[in-house]
């Protein structure tokens, strides 16, 4: 297994020709057992990323962005699991692994920010010791080396005099300095593949964007390949190079950045969209939510898993199921939908809709005649939802 050095040096491209891609997912399909039956979590992903470059995963809670990541990592459950599909790095096959050979490859080759920086440090362990625990393990560094390239690393994450930090506990720490301290614990032995699941849950603001630029200076500095893993179509905005859409345990939009913002295709993307807080909103303005609940991933609907919360359904989307294909315009950008945003049918519900609500607000403004049936009576698909359930 190589070693990569871990604060600088920077490894050779593997975009160069004839080189394997970084990672290349696929076919996954996890799933579980539970009281209630078989759920399965992630249902038929596929996706690659090469070195250097950022992959947004975005959805909501429960899509499975989590599972998705622990299954390529080999981070899942032993009982009631399933698994199937096929993770290459590096050119390699390693979801047959045992645990010995997977221990090998966290920490030097993939690492993960977890969800929940707590849950991540141990809270008895002085942070330093955290650091130079992996670097001993996995790069066989001695004891002072290790310690030298640990305040480095708490250096580098931007840790206010490293060296006395070397020795604090998680307690000691706000909440943004320890995430900042898990990161470095995820960079310690210069991992290629670096997944960031939720990295600011639970941060303010300020700090949130701080956290979010320095995994991104991090990323481009050691030319990591990154999953950032996040509910907040914001938040991958600026930072990723090409974003997946999940839904329901499936990919639903994927596309480079700029071409999903500037071309959505999908309504569930579109939905995500405006739930993105603005800076023009004031800030007690509450955030546009997605009417509806996810769906109950051991019975899922039939047909489109979005179906029950769509506003431009159709008959056929109750009835089949749309599969993951390229835009005739663009063959990078790929969605899973019959009537995707800026076709006929969804344009003519939007105009719909939009009469609706202005019929609501400004009745005045929109005078209908007599007798005239109103955009609700005419519509054969129903408005979007009015409910407001937190995402
Ligand atoms: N060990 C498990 N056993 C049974 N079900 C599970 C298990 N782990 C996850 N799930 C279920 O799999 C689905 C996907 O979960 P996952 O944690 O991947 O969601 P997520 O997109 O990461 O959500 P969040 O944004 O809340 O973190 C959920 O319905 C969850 O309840
Ligand atoms: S297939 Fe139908 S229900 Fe599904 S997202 Fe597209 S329009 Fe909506
Ligand atoms: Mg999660």
């Amino acid at each position: 297994m190589s070693v990569q050095t871990p604060i600088s040096g920077l490894p050779t491209p593997s975009g160069t020709p004839g080189a394997p891609k970084l990672l290349e997912v696929r076919d996954i399909v996890t799933r579980f057992t539970t009281d209630r039956g078989s759920l399965t979590a992630v249902n038929g992903v596929s996706l690659s990323l090469e070195r250097g470059r950022t992959l947004g995963v975005v959805g909501e809670s429960g899509s499975g962005k989590s599972v998705l990541s622990r299954s390529i990592m080999g981070l899942l459950p032993r009982s009631n699991t399933e698994r199937s599909g096929q993770v290459i790095f590096e050119g390699k096959e390693i979801s047959g692994l045992n645990d010995t050979e997977y221990r090998e490859l966290w920490g030097d080759e993939m690492a993960m920010i977890f969800q929940d920086p707590m849950t991540a440090l141990n809270p008895v362990m002085k942070i330093g010791l955290q650091i130079t625990e992996s670097l001993r393990f996995h790069l066989n560094m001695s004891k002072s080396d290790a310690k030298d390239t640990a305040v480095a690393l708490l250096k580098a994450v931007k840790i206010p005099e490293p060296e006395k930090r070397f020795s604090s506990y998680p307690h000691e720490m706000s909440g943004g300095m320890r995430q900042r301290v898990v990161i470095a614990v995820a960079l310690a032995c210069g991992p290629k593949l670096l997944f960031a699941d939720e990295p600011t849950t639970a941060l303010d603001v300020t700090v949130q964007a701080q956290i979010l630029d320095l995994l991104a200076e991090q990323q481009r500095e050691r030319y990591m390949g990154m999953i950032l893993v996040t509910h907040d179509l914001g938040v991958v905005a600026g930072r990723a190079d090409e974003i997946a859409v999940m839904y329901a345990g499936q990919i639903v939009e994927q596309a480079p950045t700029a071409l999903l913002f500037s071309e959505m295709k999908m309504p569930y993307t579109e939905a995500l969209m405006s739930a993105i807080p603005k800076l023009t909103d004031a800030s007690h303005t509450r955030l546009a939510a997605i009417g509806g609940r996810p769906p109950d991933l051991v019975n899922p609907p039939k047909g489109c898993a979005f179906s029950p919360r769509c506003p431009y359904v159709q008959p056929r989307c109750h009835e089949e199921s749309p599969t993951l294909t390229p835009s005739p315009t663009a063959p990078e950008h790929l969605f899973a939908c019959f009537y995707p945003i800026g076709s006929p049918e969804t344009e003519e519900v939007r105009l719909r809709i939009a009469a609706q609500r202005l019929m609501a607000t400004a009745p005045e403004f929109v005078a209908a005649p007599a007798n005239t049936p109103t955009p609700a009576q005419q519509s054969p698909v129903p408005a979007p939802p009015e409910q407001t359930e937190g995402m």
